[in-house]
């Protein structure tokens, strides 16, 4: 792109031809924002399908669809929404979304790993356009290549995104200003952060709300979808406390770790527990990173806790349990990513008691490419679950995970294929699960 600012002329339109256009009007892309332009139009009806497109410089972009959620407050008897997490090009290709585009859904959510900060790899499918990228330049050079990929285009052409990033869009396993490998100063690292953060920004569907300044970004925020549910979307990398022990070892235990270590940081947990008091919506969804479930290791098993998670951060885990306690907050659904395989959980109020409430029901998305080809199971997952009885399904193969939400229940499918190293891969559901909202009950305390 050349160096200086260029108008972009927008339109929205009731039909996907653009001849009934509603709302238009033009804006300019800067160079500071790499040519990216964010528009927030007014003025839509609520609860229908819009299609929009730009032009700039004679060229007309592809047209996209994009649908407004119901007005505050209107009764809605059904959401269809599908997340995913995890998308490293490296790995794989990105089948997964060929197959959510031809979906029925209201909302997309991606819940992190958008993309992979690291280098080329020889002997994988695709591969990255550079080493390890760490400056603006590189982040944005990265976000090129993987928004050139036809499926992840199809997929967001199709619906509307919500997104919060995790840890490869900065760095693998990073702690607020701290490095995974501590190698570089909080103030080196918060550096690379602002370019890793500003690309993100620039290259996501996000308001104004969420423009950077500096190192920082507002990315924790609620979306309401009238009176059916509440999605809180939230941002557990930039506040949290370092990881236990290193990141080494050491067991995910309630009553054992730091009882200041946190994942939200204060001013995100004070504002979550007070939408846990509120009681608008029928449902209450946590849509973010790392899987929130306790998972004890039985002693045959090699795995070791992955203290990156909730499972390192259980004083943490514990406050948040209590806030829903507290609050008798019902109908909450926990939607996680990070981990590269599809587990489905109750969240206990205590995990060492099966008989103790359930306070939420926890649905952890595989990976879109992450990984590579995945497996379906195995004996040593199958010994984890057995080692908790809170935990219910483990599957180790690729996809997204649809949810359609009623008024009494949550259907969830797992969307899963066999392969991602080739493209062309068949979707299949190999598991799908109902949470009835009146079991989720923390008032039961
Ligand atoms: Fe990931």
């Amino acid at each position: 792109m050349r160096s200086s600012p260029i108008p972009v002329r927008w339109e929205v339109a009731t039909d996907e031809r653009m001849r009934d256009i509603v709302r238009r009007g033009s804006t300019i892309a800067l160079p500071r924002y790499a040519h990216s332009v964010h528009v927030e139009v007014d003025g839509l009806s609520p609860h229908r399908w819009y299609w929009y497109r730009f032009s700039a410089d004679g060229e007309e972009s592809q047209i996209g669809r994009t649908r407004t959620a119901p007005a505050a407050g209107q009764h809605l008897d059904q959401l269809r929404m599908a997340f995913a997490s995890c998308q490293n090009y490296e790995r794989g290709y990105f089948t997964a979304y060929h197959h959510l585009a031809s979906e029925d859904l209201d909302l997309v959510l991606h819940l992190g790993d958008y993309i992979y900060e690291g280098g080329t790899h020889q002997g994988r499918p695709r591969q990255h356009n550079s080493g390890e990228v760490e400056t603006l330049e590189e982040y944005r050079n990265r976000y090129a290549l993987y928004k050139l990929d036809p499926d992840l285009q199809a997929a967001h052409a199709a619906f509307p995104w919500a997104v919060v990033p995790d840890d490869h869009e900065v760095d693998n396993n990073y702690a607020n200003d701290l490095e995974q490998d501590l190698a570089v100063s909080p103030r080196k690292f918060l550096e690379r952060r602002a370019a890793a953060y500003q690309a993100y920004y620039e290259h996501m569907p996000l308001r104004r709300a969420a423009v950077p300044k500096g190192p920082n970004m507002q990315l924790f925020r609620t979306l309401a979808f009238g009176d059916l549910a509440t999605v809180h979307l939230l941002d557990t990398r930039q506040y949290r406390s370092d990881q236990p022990n290193k990141d080494t070892a050491g067991l995910g235990d309630d009553s054992k770790g730091d009882p200041r270590a946190t994942m939200l940081g204060a001013q995100q947990e004070r504002w979550l527990y007070a939408k846990f008091a509120m009681r608008d919506q029928a449902w209450n969804v946590l849509a973010q990173q790392v899987p929130m479930m306790q998972r004890r290791r039985p002693r045959d098993n090699s795995r070791r806790d992955n203290l990156d998670q909730w499972d390192g951060y259980p004083a943490a885990r514990r406050r948040l349990s209590n806030a829903l306690r507290e609050n008798a907050t019902e109908g909450v659904i926990v939607l996680s990513g990070d981990e590269h395989e599809n587990w489905v959980s109750d969240i206990k109020a205590n995990f060492d008691d099966p008989t103790s409430p359930t306070l939420a029901a926890e649905f952890v998305g595989t990976s879109i490419s992450s990984a590579g080809n995945g497996y379906r199971t195995t004996a040593q997952f199958q010994r984890v679950i057995a080692a908790n009885p809170h935990v219910k399904y483990h599957n180790g193969r690729r996809g997204y995970v649809r949810c359609t939400v009623g008024r009494e229940t949550w259907r969830t499918d797992l969307r899963v294929m066999p392969y991602v190293t080739r493209p062309g891969a068949p979707i299949g559901t190999p598991a799908s699960f109902v949470v009835e909202r009146r079991l989720l009950n923390p008032a039961q305390v």
